[in-house]
């Protein structure tokens, strides 16, 4: 059978939640404690308990719990699909529409820079396919955890997380090859995005207004009423007719009030009403 989780637990956890919104169940206590191990031997705090007391006093502490209880996985490309309709569905839809300069592009939950930078990617395969493309872009990219937005900003890669949704070409043609293994991504694709530490929790009225969303992979660790009061903040974040991508694993709840869902071979995004 099954130990009910402890005390100190049930507190961090609620602790966890109101900080990042992540939200974990009772049995998770075995990887509370694998991932804060590190943490609290470094810090010399034995206990849970102690940890908790700790946090309420010093915020890099604090800071480096929610890295550790974040989950970042990620890949180049990742489902592929929102690459293909950015590229065959929304580009030209928003070239045909005239009115855009600059398309404004957010990923909300952007972990080690994969997502972004495949936007980069995908800009640049269609203006390669279009040479009188004329539309500038901009990527906001921003997660609640310092250190994946720190590792980012670097733009370096070891070559096996490369090889994770990246061709061969594209490894030659958007990296520089650096000592050990690693890879630098080229200040090409680098310079269109711009990070920055933002939490889903918050108000996110300063991020600004965008043509395109993509929040993935992220509204999974939340409660569908966090989940709803994220989507409906994120709805407000977009543009008339602006587009917004979630994971492929995650649902929209009941939002028909705010966004029509869009069939686009080989798959779907979600559509400002
Ligand atoms: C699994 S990764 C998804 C990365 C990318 N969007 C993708 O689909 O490949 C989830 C990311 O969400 C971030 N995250 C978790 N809670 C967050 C919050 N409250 N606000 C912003 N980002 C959050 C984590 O730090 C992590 O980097």
């Amino acid at each position: 059978m099954q130990k009910p989780p402890s005390n100190a637990y049930h507190d961090f956890t609620e602790y966890l939640q109101q900080k990042s919104g992540i939200t974990l169940g009772s049995e998770k206590e075995y990887l509370v404690n694998s991932r804060l191990k590190h943490i609290m031997f470094e810090n010399g705090i034995v206990k849970l308990d102690d940890l908790l007391k700790q946090l309420k006093l010093n915020s890099n502490l604090c800071s480096r719990v929610i890295d550790a209880m974040t989950t970042n996985e990620t890949l180049w490309f990742r489902d592929s699909h929102p690459f293909e309709i950015l590229k065959n569905r929304i580009i030209p839809e928003l070239l045909k529409a005239n009115k855009h300069s600059t398309i404004r592009i957010w990923s909300a939950a952007c972990s080690t820079g994969q997502e972004p930078f495949s936007i980069s990617m995908a800009f640049d395969e269609y203006k390669n396919k279009h040479p009188n493309f004329n539309l500038n872009f901009n990527t906001f990219a921003t997660d609640l955890s310092s250190k994946v937005l720190e590792s980012a900003k670097k733009g370096i890669y070891h070559e096996l997380a490369i090889e994770r949704g990246l061709s061969k070409s594209a490894k030659q043609k958007y990296f520089t090859e650096m000592d050990d293994g690693y890879w630098k991504i080229n200040t090409e694709m680098m310079k269109n995005v711009k990070f920055e530490s933002i939490n889903l929790k918050d108000n996110l009225s300063r991020a600004g207004q965008f043509e395109v969303i993509f929040c993935r992979n992220v509204l999974i660790y939340f409660t569908n009423e966090l989940k709803r009061e994220i989507l409906v903040k994120l709805h407000k974040q977009l543009k008339p007719g602006g587009y917004l991508f979630i994971g492929a694993g995650e649902s929209m709840l009941d939002l028909s009030d705010y966004f029509e869902l869009i069939h686009f071979k080989p798959g779907i995004v979600y559509k400002k009403k």
